[in-house]
């Protein structure tokens, strides 16, 4: 609503004259009968469709479903593409984009005559993009994601998407596989519509949305081609119009008290760590404080109650049929872990949404008293000499052993350089190595990829090796496994410790404690900073540019820092 109680889209469509005339005779040539201008919502549908996204394929149907909803509910739906990011394609990764898609998503949705919006995402980067957007616009939201791919299925057996990727190919560099057997496999594990379907990040960003009470209850785990996702669709979309009747904008919900709980989910689904990253980008938008640290102490307490891939055995297809994530939420609300008058997009609390949420299945979904992985086994945060603003550690996709760790480094400026000798049968590395890949993070790639778990040297690989220690300025697919230390705070290439360390250095990584330390004097360190140049930059011009010289480090959630906070949802002058 404007300040003088009408809709903010009654400035376009219901002004009279010239301008009105432009506004209303331009949308008839799409067809309109003149009654959807009299003064009712107007529901953007931001959809991150696209052939070249192939996780968000089908959303151009999940929007048929949404607009039905609206229609249904007495609004007008308006579906507007925002940009597609694919994560198998977009090079250098699509984490380079994510905020241009928050910057294009936040503008286009002041810039139009829109009332509310529902945000359609799936693709990992699609979903924190556009919740980004709508915090800043803060105009009352619903988010629908597109919804996980059925399982995989390889010769009789389960197969996660992403997670075998990695497994297939240290198969293949082992023997253990051939070529044609990988390419087979290839159409095995991507078999339908929908996003990865282990707890990778688009799985988790999608729980995320509904823990933060973004996006209606099951939204996140409905398969991409159940009916029901297309049912939770239209749902969505009766629920805008309410919603911007009754001006429950994301501020409103996306609280504190919200991100307490998405955390704690995230703890309890074994979520992916990009979630750190994408919480306090979105949390910054808001004004809402969160730190790094908060992840570590708020999920100290929680278990892992949710055996999916890439920590455990089962799929989101599974995690659906075994009662999703309100299953999940109700655990931790029992036990005093959920914030359970945080309002959703319901209109209630998320206690409520969830009191009676059944589990079906106790193999998938755990309880608080017989959890998959004790608490304390989520995501750590730590700090250090080497890390000074910070790094992550997946616990859960680490190997027990190796989280108290004490060896020598093994340095690499990219993971290109690492692997043009990884292969090497000389290459001088043992299990107790540490392996260094640098210049990973926002500027160094640039966009931070997911290229930390780099595959382990061939030479161990053959000795029956499965994990090393790896630490690396970038992130780590959530669909990945391994003992990484990622997101490094400075990155190197902002002149962090990182750049500093030598191969032969002596690093101690001790998880239980906290800590990463570079076993190197602090007058030594001095001497190699004043020695250590910065690298040219990737690019003169474009995005790119203005991406490396504004981005934040990870421990910010590498957002832009002229796009932290919010701009709102003003109306803006006239064009003509
Ligand atoms: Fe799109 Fe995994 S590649 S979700």
């Amino acid at each position: 609503m404007t300040a003088n109680g009408e809709l903010r889209s009654a400035q376009w469509f219901g002004a009279t004259g010239r301008t009105g005339m432009a506004h209303r005779s331009w949308m008839r040539s799409e067809g309109f009968t003149p009654e959807v201008f009299d003064g009712r919502p107007v529901i953007g549908i931001a959809t991150t469709w696209s052939e070249l996204a192939p996780c968000n394929v089908h959303l151009q149907r999940v929007a048929e479903s949404v607009k039905r909803g609206v229609w249904q509910e007495g609004g007008f739906p308006l579906e507007f593409p925002a940009m597609a990011l694919g994560e198998t394609l977009l090079r250098p990764t699509a984490m380079l984009y994510r905020n241009l898609l928050a910057m294009e998503a936040e503008e286009l949705m002041r810039a139009n005559p829109l009332d509310g919006v529902v945000l359609l995402s799936g693709c990992d980067k699609t979903t924190p993009g556009l919740l980004m957007a709508a915090a800043s616009v803060d105009l009352p939201a619903v988010m629908v994601t597109g919804g996980p791919m059925l399982n995989g299925k390889y010769r009789g057996t389960d197969v996660g998407s992403g997670t075998a990727v990695w497994r297939f190919e240290e198969d293949l560099v082992a023997g253990r596989m051939t070529q044609e057997e990988c390419v087979f496999a290839e159409g095995c594990m991507a078999r339908s519509n929908g996003h990865c379907m282990t707890m990778g990040t688009a799985s988790t960003m999608a729980s995320m949305a509904e823990a933060l009470g973004m996006q209606l209850p099951y939204s996140a785990t409905w398969p991409a081609v159940d009916a029901r996702r297309y049912e939770t669709a239209q749902r969505a979309g009766q629920v805008i119009v309410g919603l911007v009747r009754q001006e429950l904008r994301p501020s409103a919900i996306m609280t504190r008290a919200a991100f307490e709980n998405a955390i704690r989910v995230n703890a309890a689904i074994g979520g992916s760590t990009n979630a750190v990253i994408h919480l306090l980008a979105i949390a910054g938008r808001l004004g809402v404080p969160l730190s790094l640290d908060d992840f570590d102490v708020l999920a100290r307490d929680v278990p892992t109650l949710v055996n999916l891939q890439p920590n455990g055995q089962y799929l989101m297809e599974d995690f659906c049929y075994a009662g999703g994530l309100p299953a999940v939420m109700r655990e931790l609300a029992e036990s005093g872990l959920l914030n359970a008058g945080a309002i959703t997009v319901t209109g209630s609390g998320i206690g409520a949404n969830v009191a009676d949420a059944p589990c079906w299945n106790r193999e998938v979904i755990k309880t608080m008293a017989e959890p998959f992985q004790p608490a304390g086994t989520g995501t750590a945060v730590l700090r250090g000499n080497l890390a000074p603003g910070g790094a992550v550690i997946k616990q859960s996709a680490s190997s027990a052993h190796l989280l108290k760790h004490r060896g020598q480094a093994l340095v690499f400026d990219s993971p290109a350089d690492y692997y043009a000798v990884s292969n090497d049968p000389e290459l001088d590395v043992d299990e107790d190595t540490v392996l260094v890949i640098r210049y990973c993070g926002p500027r160094g790639y640039p966009g931070m990829p997911e290229v930390s778990n780099v595959a382990l040297p061939r030479k161990l690989l053959l000795r029956g090796v499965r994990d090393m220690v790896r630490i690396c300025d970038g992130r780590m697919s959530g669909t990945a496994y391994g003992t990484v230390v990622l997101h490094v705070a400075p990155e190197a290439a902002a002149g962090g410790p990182l750049a500093l360390v030598r191969t032969g250095d002596w690093i101690t990584l001790d998880v239980p404690d906290r800590t990463l330390t570079l076993e190197v004097s602090a007058e030594e360190l001095a001497e190699r900073q004043a020695a250590w140049t910065p690298p040219a930059p990737h690019a003169s011009r474009g995005w790119t540019r203005l991406y490396c010289e504004r981005v934040l480090q990870a421990d910010s959630g590498a957002d832009l820092d002229f796009l932290v906070g919010a701009s709102g949802h003003e109306v803006p002058r006239e064009s003509h």
